[in-house]
C-alpha cells in the first residue's frame, strides 16, 4: 500500500483506542501497572487540590491507581465513581466509597454518573485517543461539574518522543521512521494533543484555567523505556488485527521498538500536560 492510501484509509476511520486489553489482558495490566508507577507521583500533585468530603468522577479509570487514591483523599464522607469501556480490572476493587461504573464518556447517558453533582473530574491519557471526539468528551465531564467543581485532565504530546543524542547508532534510522512525530498523525491522532487543553477547556466553558507540563530525558531500559515499548507492541498488535500493519509500518515498529531497550539510547520523553479548569455558571 502507498502512503498515500495509507493515509487516505487511517483519515476515514476514527481509529479510537489502540490498547484495548481485550483479548492482552495479562499484558495490558502489566503495561498500566507501569504506566501507574510512572505518572502516578505527577498526578498526586496535580491533584493536590481535593478534599476530605469531596464527591469525585475519574472517567477512564483504566486499572485505577488514581481512583483509589482519590477514595482515600476523600475519606469516608466523600465518594468516587470510576468509570471505563472496560471495567475488568477496576472490579478487583472493594472500597467502600469507591464505586465502578461501565460507562463510555462519548455515548452513554450522563444521568448514569450525576451530571451536576462532582466537586472534582479527573481522566488521565484518555483524551488523545478520542480523536475528533476530544471536545465532545470535554463537554460531557464539564457537564458532570457542579458550579465551582473543577476537572482536570492528564495528557501528553505522544509526537515528542525522541532520541538526543545525534551521534547513536539508532538516531537517523529512529527518525526517518518517526518524521518528526508524524508517525501519530498517519494514524489519525494528534502528536501535539496535550498543549491544546487549555484552549479546549476555555471553549468548553471553563475558567480559572491552570497548565502545565513536564517531561525528561531518560534511557532505554528505564521504566519509561519499558512502558514505551509495550505500548509500541500493543499498537502493533491492534493493527494486526484490524488489517492496517502494512509492511511499512511493520519495519517501522521493527526499527522504533528495540532502541526501547537499549541503556545507551538516551531519549525525550512524551510532554505530559497537567490541565485544570472551573465550571463557573450553573
Ligand atoms: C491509557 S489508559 C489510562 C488509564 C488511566 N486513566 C490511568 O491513567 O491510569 C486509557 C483508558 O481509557 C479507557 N477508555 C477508552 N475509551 C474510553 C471511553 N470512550 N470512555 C471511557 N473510557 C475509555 C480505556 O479502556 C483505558 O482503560
Amino acid at each position: 500500500m502507498s502512503d498515500h492510501q495509507d493515509s487516505a484509509k487511517s483519515a476515514h476511520r476514527p481509529p479510537g483506542y489502540r490498547l484495548s486489553a481485550q483479548g492482552r489482558q495479562q499484558v495490558e495490566d502489566e503495561r498500566l501497572n507501569l504506566l501507574e508507577a510512572i505518572f502516578d507521583p505527577l498526578s498526586h500533585q496535580r491533584r493536590d487540590l481535593v478534599r476530605p468530603g469531596w464527591r469525585c468522577l475519574e472517567v477512564g479509570a483504566g486499572r485505577g491507581s488514581m481512583a483509589r487514591w482519590l477514595a482515600q483523599q476523600v475519606g469516608e464522607k466523600g465518594r468516587v465513581i470510576a468509570t471505563d469501556v472496560d471495567t475488568s480490572y477496576l472490579e478487583r476493587f472493594t472500597i467502600p466509597n469507591l464505586e465502578i461504573r461501565r460507562h463510555d464518556i462519548l455515548s452513554d447517558p450522563l444521568d448514569e454518573l450525576g451530571p451536576g453533582s462532582f466537586d472534582l473530574v479527573c481522566a488521565r491519557l484518555l483524551l488523545f485517543w478520542l480523536t475528533g471526539k476530544q471536545e465532545r468528551a470535554i463537554r460531557r465531564m464539564v457537564d458532570c461539574l457542579r458550579p465551582g467543581g473543577w476537572l482536570l485532565d492528564e495528557d501528553g504530546d505522544w509526537g515528542m518522543v525522541a532520541p538526543v543524542d545525534p551521534s547513536h547508532s539508532h538516531y537517523d534510522l529512529y527518525h526517518r521512521a518517526w518524521k518528526n512525530g508524524e508517525w501519530w498523525a498517519v494514524r489519525g491522532y494528534d502528536p501535539a494533543f496535550g498543549r491544546k487543553l487549555p484552549f479546549l477547556f476555555e471553549r468548553c466553558g471553563l475558567a480559572n484555567i491552570r497548565h502545565e507540563t513536564s517531561a525528561s530525558v531518560v534511557r532505554g531500559g528505564s521504566p519509561w523505556g519499558q512502558w514505551w515499548r509495550q505500548s509500541l507492541e500493543g499498537i502493533r498488535a491492534s493493527e494486526q488485527k484490524d488489517g492496517t500493519l502494512t509492511e511499512e509500518r511493520a519495519e517501522e515498529y521493527q526499527t522504533l521498538i528495540p532502541s526501547f531497550s537499549d541503556s545507551s539510547f538516551w531519549f525525550h520523553t512524551a510532554l505530559i500536560h497537567g490541565c485544570r479548569g472551573q465550571r463557573i455558571t450553573s
